[in-house]
């Protein structure tokens, strides 16, 4: 089983002088300020959740946006600042963007064509001509903070995700012999007929053959990336080496399914600190006696939160007897707000919430608490062991992370994961409790499904579940990306 002492081992021995850099838009840590006082908070999302124990374990720079209101405060002369504030592990560099830059790069091209565009949750991607320039004009910008950063030396460099499609170009331009590149795709890589809609997306495809190596979560990814640069771009695809080679250079692709740190969650879910905040939740919000539901999303259309809270409803329809006997608890971090249609969906989400209270509240019991709080990480974990069910209802999404924050956390070996067939992490865990969420019935079943399931029953998917994500943990996803770059040697 790879571990934490592993991956330090792997880069201690392989790494020798060069640079190691990551790359993604969102910064792992944001310093905002609070009654007057910086604090610094841990970001959201996979890429987060995913990327900071690696860098703590590997003392690298990760080179991300700030947009923190106290962010440059705490910078230095180059930007940079230490993370996370307990430890100091690693450095982050920041970049900074205008208005413009945001809200072309941002909220438009990477967030209103691209995201849509990868995930099949049928909302029409927009592609505009002046967010795709904001979006060239920020992945420059990128490209000249790495190649600071680098000076005359040399680098591996990993970028993240599907806001810096251009970055690996601009940065083999910049800097041909002094970089090794890899992207790793968080999101899924839709089928060609999706794809080709898109206007840009010679120049897409153009910018990632510039890694060395590409990295998708499931074969059928990699298999849909191959097909769209079968069909735009002249080049020689090698099946055997499953790689494409273009203008004389290869790029390999590779699929990564990604994880959690399971042993550092393990060990943080039964400190005193987790069950104090336990206890404070449950307190907070009236929780004792209740059989107690879960969802945890940031508010985004992929994550079929509308679909969730109607199976809740029809559960209710059926089941009357569940009244005042559980509660679903669903906590959402606001995201993207700008966008005309996560603002839609966060006021589709208050009035379902509203309606469903109102349909079968009792005096004493609404069956919805909607929870929009920040969370800190170990409220996070708190937040897993207080539930018996945890419902990941995704419409489309590339692994989720909260299904295997989940499981990490449950050394208790209690709780039951309700898990949408359209995740990546479907493939892994199939000891889930599986649903449909397009389809109410099946999904409200699925529920009553898992709020019967026998004790002994319950704790074995439980604890084999533990063991898939124990296995395939974030180090050892991380040390086979790595392993693979750092066979690469710099040209001369
Ligand atoms: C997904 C994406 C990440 C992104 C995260 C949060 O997980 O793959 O790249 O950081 O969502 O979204 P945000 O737009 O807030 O960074």
């Amino acid at each position: 089983m790879w571990t934490k002492k592993d991956l330090q081992q792997l880069i201690k021995d392989k790494m020798g002088e060069y640079l190691f850099i990551v790359v993604s838009n969102r910064q792992p840590y944001v310093h905002v300020l609070k009654k007057g006082k910086i604090e610094c908070q841990r970001g959201a999302g996979g890429v987060i959740t995913a990327l900071d124990p690696v860098m703590q374990a590997c003392n690298g720079t990760w080179v991300a946006c700030g947009d923190g209101e106290a962010d440059r405060k705490v910078t230095d002369k180059q930007d940079k600042v230490k993370v996370p504030p307990e430890n100091s592990a690693y450095t982050l560099k920041r970049v900074w963007l205008s208005k413009e830059e945001e809200n072309g790069f941002y909220y438009g091209y990477s967030n209103e064509a691209l995201w849509p565009l990868c995930h099949m949750a049928f909302e029409r991607p927009v592609f505009r001509k002046e967010d795709w320039d904001y979006y060239v004009q920020v992945n420059k910008k990128f490209a000249q903070a790495v190649i600071e950063e680098v000076g005359n030396n040399k680098a591996f460099i990993w970028i993240q995700d599907y806001h810096l499609c251009l970055l690996p170009k601009f940065l083999k331009e910049m800097a041909p012999n002094q970089l090794i590149i890899s992207h790793f795709w968080h999101i899924p890589w839709p089928n060609y007929e999706a794809f080709r809609i898109c206007p840009q997306r010679k120049e897409i495809l153009d910018g990632l053959l510039a890694n060395d190596l590409l990295g998708f979560h499931i074969r059928y990814h990699c298999d849909n990336f191959f097909d769209a640069i079968d069909r735009e771009i002249e080049s020689k695809i090698n099946r055997e080496s499953f790689s494409i080679v273009r203008r004389g250079h290869e790029t390999f692709v590779r699929p990564y399914p990604i994880s959690v740190d399971f042993a550092g969650i393990s060990e943080i879910s039964d400190s005193d600190d987790v069950l104090k905040a336990k206890g404070a939740l449950i307190e907070e919000l009236g929780l004792c006696g209740l059989k107690v539901l879960l969802g945890l999303d940031r508010i985004d259309y992929t994550k079929g939160i509308p679909e969730r809270l109607l199976a809740i409803d029809r559960l209710l329809e059926k089941h009357p007897e569940l009244k005042e006997k559980m509660v679903f608890l669903q906590m959402g971090e606001i995201s993207r707000i700008h966008i005309p249609k996560y603002k839609a969906l966060n006021d589709e989400i208050n009035a379902l919430v509203e309606q469903i209270n109102w349909k079968h509240s009792t005096d004493s019991w609404k069956p919805i608490l909607l929870m929009r709080r920040h969370l800190s990480f170990h409220e996070l974990l708190a937040f897993y062991r207080l539930g018996d069910i945890c419902i990941v209802s995704s419409l489309h999404d590339g692994m989720n992370l909260v299904a295997k924050e989940f499981i990490s956390s449950r050394t208790d070996e209690g709780g039951i994961l309700v898990l949408s067939q359209f995740t990546g992490a479907a493939r892994e865990l199939t000891d889930a409790v599986l649903a449909n969420p397009y389809d109410r019935e099946q999904f409200s079943e699925a529920i009553f499904t898992a709020l019967n399931l026998p004790e002994d029953e319950r704790r074995k998917q439980m604890v084999k579940m533990r063991e898939v994500v124990g296995h395939s943990n974030i180090f050892r996803w991380a040390g086979k990306i790595l392993s693979e770059l750092l066979k690469f040697e710099f040209k001369e």
